[in-house]
């Protein structure tokens, strides 16, 4: 027996828990940044989702090793409630519904940091350590902000509420008071153990993301969503460093990281600086603009024929791809047509659809080489070369307003469908795109609409090109 008895045994078995506990937390680390890296290709996205998925069930298992942990019984409820609901809820979720959802869970992991940190600072934890209190206080403010940020930016998507921008007389500078509010009851909290200001400072916090999302509007939406993406993972580090909490350093800073590179990206791709996306309003002023020309049909039989004597053919998906799930039938045109020595390409915006890689992630699913996608940077000058382009159920990103002063579409780079020498639009009828503006190309001279349900049309294209 050791020296001491027993109880010499006792911190030893903690110490070597605690390296255990450890050892695994920094597998789960390599595990996360390798899923992470899979995930930035669609052939490998599947894959990568597991293994950081795995990475997550191990680091939640293996954290009941701790020792000195208290309240299992209750995490353990916790953890079944919370796997049950998500498991239901991402079952049913539909494909185009998934940012709202990623909004949510998001929401739920700053408020998740959020409420660590008010269970610390409510139990004077950081009484000795002000620096530690700090990053607590950092992580619960920024937690907060997007717990509420987040569950506004659900409701907009889900349609609770009006997703356009909702605004009131002297907004920003209430906005601006709510804000410094909340930083000055920071500081206070800082360097007091009462309960008072912590409540306060929480209120103001979670106040302060309703405020600064209510007058962003949905088209700037994905924007706002990838960057309370970006602070949950950032609230989620700080929390770890104050408790001490390895994998949540690890995991916050990796979702934090990516976040933020995933905001710059989109805010890019819209044009938007993200400073004018968080002072919200885009989209208030609906200009409907003078559209000239008319709404000119074409049955599917002279479709097909225009197809099948086009030398070069770009494929616009959308949006109303998605809804339609026609992604196979639009590969099988396109086999078809190549198989008649056509060339085809395949133009993805960054935004098309509702969530960013939408139309990567379906075509790749229904199994269009990787190659044939076209950033828009590389497919613009293709257009006035391309004898049709076919847009499918695409609208927002093909609409020249985005070119005019005035439209909530302003500034966003669109792809240049309106140059190529002739466009087939299918789409269902009259209905407009997700910013809610006319789309003046619809009505262009060498336009022809397709009218139908994208998977139908697209089904009933392929045998009539067959025929010919
Ligand atoms: P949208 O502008 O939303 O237009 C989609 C079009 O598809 C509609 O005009 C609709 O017209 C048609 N459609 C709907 N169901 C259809 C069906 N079953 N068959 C055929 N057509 C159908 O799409 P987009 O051009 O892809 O633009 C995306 C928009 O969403 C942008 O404004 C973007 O900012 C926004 N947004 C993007 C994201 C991300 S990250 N991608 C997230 C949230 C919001 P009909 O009703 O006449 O059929």
């Amino acid at each position: 027996m050791a020296p001491g008895g027993l109880s010499g045994y006792r911190p030893m078995l903690f110490v070597a828990m605690e390296n255990f506990v450890e050892l695994i937390y920094f597998l789960t680390a390599l595990l996360f940044i390798l899923g992470l890296k899979r995930m930035s290709s669609p052939n490998t996205a599947r894959s990568g989702v597991i293994w950081a998925g795995i990475a997550m069930v191990a680091a939640t298992l293996v954290t009941f090793f701790l020792p000195n942990l208290h309240n299992q019984g209750l995490m353990i409820v916790a953890i079944v409630i919370g796997t049950v609901v998500a498991w239901i809820a991402a079952k049913r979720v539909q494909m185009t519904d998934m940012p709202q959802m990623v909004a949510i869970y998001n929401g739920m992991g700053g408020g998740a940091a959020g409420a660590i940190a008010a269970v610390e600072l409510l139990r004077g934890e950081f009484a000795e350590a002000l620096g530690l209190k700090l990053l607590a206080i950092l992580g619960a403010l920024i937690g907060s902000v997007s717990f509420t940020g987040s569950l506004i930016a659900f409701a907009k998507l889900q349609g609770l509420m009006s997703s356009r921008p909702i605004q009131f007389p002297a907004q920003k500078l209430v906005n601006a008071a709510v804000g410094v509010g909340a930083i000055l009851l920071a500081i206070w909290v800082l360097f007091s153990q009462s309960g008072l200001p912590i409540l306060a400072f929480f209120l103001l916090a979670l106040g302060f993301g309703v405020l600064m999302t209510l007058p962003i509007g949905g088209g700037d939406m994905p924007v706002v969503i990838s960057l309370y993406n970006a602070f949950t993972g950032l609230a989620v580090g700080f929390e770890g460093f104050a408790i001490g909490n390895a994998a949540l350093i690890v995991a916050g800073t990796v979702v934090g990281a990516a976040g933020t590179l995933l905001t710059l990206l989109m805010a890019k791709a819209m044009n938007r600086s993200l400073w004018s996306v968080l002072v919200g309003g885009f989209g208030v002023e609906q200009e409907a603009g003078e559209v000239k020309g008319s709404l000119k049909p074409i049955d599917l039989e002279d479709a097909a024929v225009m197809l099948a004597y086009a030398s070069k053919v770009i494929f616009v998906p959308g949006y109303g791809m998605a809804v339609a799930q026609a992604q196979h039938k639009l590969r099988e045109v396109a086999d078809v047509l190549e198989a008649k020595g056509i060339e085809v390409k395949y133009a993805i915006h960054p935004v098309a659809g509702r969530m960013p890689g939408h139309m990567n992630v379906l075509l790749a699913e229904a199994g269009v080489a990787y190659d044939k996608l076209y950033d828009l940077e590389d497919i613009n000058p293709e257009f006035p070369q391309a004898d049709v382009a076919v847009v499918i159920g695409a609208n927002d990103v093909v609409n020249p307003a985005a070119h005019r002063k005035g439209s909530p579409l302003y500034g966003m780079p669109i792809l240049d469908v309106d140059k190529a020498k002739n466009a087939i639009v299918i789409k269902r009828g009259q209905g407009k795109g997700f910013a809610g503006v006319e789309n003046e190309l619809f009505f262009a001279d060498n336009t022809r609409m397709l009218y139908g349900d994208a998977q139908s049309v697209l089904g009933q294209l392929v045998q009539s090109l067959k025929k010919l």
